[in-house]
């Protein structure tokens, strides 16, 4: 039986090689009062990944003195493994070191989860409905005129400055409670705007949500978000680029929202996801909550690494095709030829659920994704102690590119005035 197998060929927990590893474990005992001792030392989680990845990962497994179960399921090239918590992060290691971060996996609670993720659900009719037009110059523009490097940059500096935004470290806790409260100081002249956190279950770090309620039709959301947390193969994960840079670009879109009065017709949330490093589980949580409270959540921006240009690149933006909404993508791609200020824009595809939009996919809404670069020509930086700004020539300007972006998006699919 698989699940015995794989409780019996658990590591110990005490073996973990970095010092993260041995927090995990204790976390959870802490946070998770209704699983057992047992359970809660190192909990058995499905998760799925490309094919391909079987191989390198069961080789490391190998080294490690683990075994891999068997997949439970393979379907278009993407199979379902059942995995202890604490393996996660060796997986994730294994991804970046083999496949140059080409080849990820995401989370699951149950076999029938990941099994079922396979398979996207189709849209919602209210997805299929949605008419995307670009006639609300004025707001947007009162918008982008706000925008600032430094202010995208203070975000950058602020959230790097944690040693690690890991989604179980005590300081990747602290990093999303400051974020709120960053939020929630930016909109304190604003009643009406909420800066919440979204707690997970299973793990330490809180998403955070900033809600600007809809005026007319607030039952409809547009979602801007990004993840808040860092990995890195050590203690020390400052994520500038990945992905302080995209929670940046959008906490600059929120200030300048606020300071032009800024008043949808849709409700907008921007979102800072916990726990994406470790197989989207933030957003995944998130994602299924609007689905299951019957949110009809009309239209998703991921920003996911924004502030880094490859010195040789051409073009400003990669529109992530795969994973992603046809329809919005069209909509993106007129929005940053409308607003973007003469950037260059490529299509571009990740090949596999590289990011926390894949999680609004997965349930059925539209997502889309500008990311900083095409995929294969981005930052080399990544999931290291040197995803600095200083790689980025310690500014902005990069991300800056990416605010301009999201203020279109959110004034042009959410409407609304400014004054
Ligand atoms: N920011 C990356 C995703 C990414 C990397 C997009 C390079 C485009 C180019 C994200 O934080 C990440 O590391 N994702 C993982 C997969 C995830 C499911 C754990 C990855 O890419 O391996
Ligand atoms: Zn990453």
């Amino acid at each position: 039986m698989r699940l015995a197998a794989v409780i019996r060929d658990a590591p110990p927990t005490q073996q973990g090689a970095l010092p993260m590893k041995r927090l995990i474990p204790f976390a959870l005992m802490l946070l998770s009062p209704t699983a057992s001792f047992a359970g809660a030392e190192d909990r058995e989680l499905w998760i799925s990944l490309g094919a391909d990845a079987m191989e390198p990962v069961a080789e490391a497994f190998a080294k490690e003195g683990w075994k891999m179960p068997p997949p439970s399921l393979t379907k278009k090239e993407v199979s379902v493994i059942a995995v202890r918590e604490s393996q996660l992060e060796r997986i994730a290691h294994v991804m970046h070191e083999k496949f140059n971060r080409c080849a990820g996996f995401v989370t699951f609670e149950t076999q029938d989860e990941a099994e079922k993720s396979l398979v996207p659900e189709p849209l919602a009719p209210t997805q299929e409905l949605v008419t995307y037009t670009i006639d609300n110059a004025t707001a947007v523009n009162c918008m982008i005129g706000r925008l600032t490097e430094p202010g995208v940059r203070s975000t950058i500096t602020t959230l790097s400055g944690y040693t690690t935004r890991y989604y179980t470290h005590t300081t990747g806790v602290n990093a999303a409670n400051a974020l709120r409260t960053l939020w929630a100081n930016i909109a304190a002249s604003r009643s009406d705007i909420t800066a919440e956190l979204f707690t997970h279950a299973a793990w330490a770090q809180p998403s955070v949500v900033l809600t600007i309620p809809g005026s007319t039709l607030a039952s409809e959301i547009v979602v801007v978000g990004g993840h808040l947390d860092s990995i890195s193969s050590g203690s020390v994960a400052p994520g500038a680029d990945d992905n302080a840079s995209g929670i940046a670009s959008f906490t600059e879109v929120i200030r300048a929202a606020v300071s032009c009065n800024y008043r949808p017709l849709r409700t907008v949330k921007f979102i800072g996801y916990a726990a994406e490093e470790v197989g989207l589980r933030g957003s995944k949580e998130i994602a299924a909550w609007h689905k299951n409270n019957n949110k009809n959540v009309v239209g998703v921006l991921q920003l996911d690494m924004t502030n880094y240009k490859r010195p040789t690149n051409t073009h400003d933006v990669g529109v992530v095709t795969d994973y992603t909404n046809a329809a919005q993508n069209t909509f993106l791609r007129n929005i940053i030829t409308t607003y973007g200020g003469g950037i260059v824009q490529r299509d571009t595809t990740c090949g596999y659920a590289c990011s926390d939009h894949a999680s609004w996919t997965n349930q059925g809404f539209a997502a889309s994704i500008p990311h900083e670069s095409t995929v294969s020509s981005g930052n080399p930086y990544i999931h290291t102690v040197n995803d600095t700004i200083s790689q980025s020539g310690s500014n902005a300007n990069h991300a800056l590119k990416f605010s301009r972006i999201a203020a279109g998006f959110v004034g042009e699919l959410a409407k609304g005035v400014t004054n």
